[in-house]
């Protein structure tokens, strides 16, 4: 949540390098941007701010003067609305400091009132001027670095700042919680809230780890402890991602490259070290009660996980959303197990799960797209994603990754490791085949014409498709904002199938599976009410008013049958005019509580 780029070196374009990070970082939070830069007049320094509320889109700095150190943010707002003045970054009295932040401060009213209101100035509604103003107070006694030093220890809830100050040639930037990567350079060096943003400067990298605070100039990184005070020695990390992975090539928006990728993400996902593909299997067989816990599309891939190993694996597995799983904790015992699964590694609930279960002296594994984010970083074993990263606000090619990825633990828990990965296989190839079907794109471009002016849309699935529909649900919802829900296809008729009228699309799922007779019935109980029956099925049945055809997979067809819907969220967003890659008050990375 929020996006922070900070630069610091010999090239004279700051202020361009960072709106480029920032750019990139926008997934993050678009309700604001901002860039401080440093501004040498004759003998004196001072800070020059630019920031507007809303996306970045073609913006110009041309405002800001030629500096080698810079600073800016993007904004999901949490205290005080999308305006100019909350944006970041935000000076003190003086405005000699600037600071960005990423998370919540959550003693910051107790801070305020014990600074005082009448020694400083506070100009916006955030948590996060508070920050820049005690810098400003312990500068009266401190150099910059422990000013900022005594003030981030000060901070209550998951952090993350970096500070400016107009007199010290140094960026100060320190974190508990929420993610900083720093970038090695040439005579320069980089600061951002995630690796991919590094990607076009550098691969040399350190993850800052939580409670410690790192001071950077253009030619060192020194890093401390929040907690000891002392130097410590940083490690570095060689990213093996490719600047294209990052980019969106030939597509319009990032969602469709990366729903376009999934026949290759599937395959990744599963070409695993076998070893610690074994290790949890037997982590899972060995447990007393495994959880496993997403949130948002995780949560989704999580619960379809049950179904997963209960069909293949003959094994009850529980699964649970992130900010929920707190309240079972009660049940976590020393013997128990928690699957954290995260495309990003850093969403809040699921870091909050993790700290339940390290309460409780339970195991943790993660399986997490983001090498090197805070979630690897406190897991007991790590299972990467694979899929390359995720830029779209949507979520889809690390959610068929990690439905890939349940089907091989299930296989290898059952004994049938090589089936299981052959199966994955062939399901990427039919995957392949089906993206470049020409009359499969189109067919869901005419019904997303036909739709897009719609109020709601029912999505029904049973077993394993299911969350698959509540997936579908999502997926609709984030892109389009037309109302959509997902249920277990026998539900509706306890419910909402009083809410069907005249042509109200519904959306059923139809697998060759054991459970088609009882959804094509579901399916024509809302038929029957008016509800306007788009098919998503191998074979094409009576009940459907549109038929999207996809394979037959047997047992992995859950994967296919989502990519339909990814692909007509995608075209209902366009249709309506919104953008796809990021969906108004969302962000891919959900840093706070
Ligand atoms: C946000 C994103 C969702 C994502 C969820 C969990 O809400 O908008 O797309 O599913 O976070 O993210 P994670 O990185 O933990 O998978």
């Amino acid at each position: 949540m929020c996006g922070i780029f900070g630069y610091i070196g010999n090239k004279k374009e700051a202020a361009n390098i960072v709106l480029e990070g920032l750019k990139t970082l926008e997934y993050r939070g678009y309700d604001s941007w901002g860039i401080a830069v440093v501004n040498e007049k004759f003998n004196k320094a001072e800070i020059s701010i630019k920031k507007k509320a809303g996306k970045i889109g073609n913006a110009t700095i041309k405002e800001l003067p030629q500096s080698n150190i810079a600073l800016g943010h993007t904004r999901w707002a949490t205290h005080g609305s999308a305006t100019d003045i909350n944006a970041h970054p935000h000076f003190d009295c003086s405005k000699n400091i600037a600071v960005i932040h990423n998370g919540i401060v959550e003693n910051y009213l107790d801070l305020k009132s014990k600074l005082g209101e009448i020694n400083h100035k506070y100009i916006s509604e955030t948590d996060t001027e508070v920050i820049v103003h005690l810098i400003e107070d312990n500068l009266k006694q401190f150099p910059f670095r422990e000013a900022v030093f005594k003030t981030f220890k000060n901070l209550l809830g998951r952090n993350a700042i970096i500070a400016l100050s107009a007199n010290d040639k140094s960026l100060v930037v320190a974190k508990n919680g929420s993610p900083i990567v720093l970038g090695l350079g040439r005579s320069e060096n980089y600061i951002s809230s995630d690796a991919a943003a590094l990607i076009p400067y550098t691969k040399k990298i350190i993850f800052l780890e939580d409670e410690q605070l790192a001071e950077i100039t253009k030619d060192d990184i020194e890093i401390y402890s929040l907690l000891t005070g002392k130097q410590v020695k940083p490690k570095i990390t060689i990213l093996d991602w490719k600047l294209k992975e990052a980019q969106k090539g030939p597509y319009q928006h990032f969602l469709l490259k990366e729903i376009m990728e999934q026949d290759d993400g599937i395959k990744q996902a599963v070409s695993q070290n076998v070893d610690d593909i074994n290790t949890l299997s037997r982590l899972i067989k060995r447990s007393f009660g495994s959880y496993f816990v997403g949130c948002g599309t995780a949560g989704h891939a999580c619960r379809a996980a049950s179904y997963i190993f209960s069909i293949i694996a003959k094994r009850h597995i529980n699964f649970c959303v992130g900010s929920e799983f707190s309240y079972f904790e009660d049940f976590l015992t020393d013997k128990s197990l928690l699957i954290a699964v995260s495309q990003s590694g850093e969403t809040a609930d699921i870091l909050e799960a993790v700290g339940a279960a390290r309460r409780h002296k339970s195991k943790i594994v993660s399986l997490v797209n983001v090498i090197g984010s805070s979630l690897s970083r406190v897991s007991d074993l790590v299972i990467p994603l694979r899929v390359g990263p995720e830029k779209s606000v949507l979520s889809t090619k690390a959610f068929t990754g990690k439905l890939a990825l349940f089907y091989l633990i299930a296989y290898t828990l059952a004994g049938k490791y090589e089936e299981g990965k052959k199966q994955i296989m062939s399901t990427g190839d039919a995957l392949s085949l089906l993206l470049s079907d020409n009359k499969f794109i189109e067919n869901i471009k005419m019904i997303a014409d036909r739709i897009y002016q719609m109020q709601d849309i029912y999505i029904i699935g049973r077993g394993i498709s299911y969350p698959i529909a509540l997936e579908a649900a999502h997926k609709i919802k984030e892109a389009s904002y037309i109302h959509a829900e997902g249920f277990a296809g026998g539900e509706p008729k306890h419910c909402e199938i009083s809410l069907i009228s005249e042509g109200t699309p519904c959306i059923v799922f139809v697998p060759n599976d054991e459970t088609k007779t009882a959804i094509i019935s579901n399916a024509m109980e809302l038929k029957s009410r008016g509800g306007m029956i788009i098919g998503i099925s191998p074979t094409k049945e009576l009940v459907f008013d549109e038929w999207i055809e996809v394979p037959d997979m047997g047992i992995t067809s859950s994967i296919i049958e989502v990519i339909p819907v990814q692909l007509l969220a995608y075209y209902l967003a366009l249709r309506r005019g919104n953008d796809p890659d990021k969906p108004r008050n969302l962000a891919k990375s959900v840093t706070v509580k």
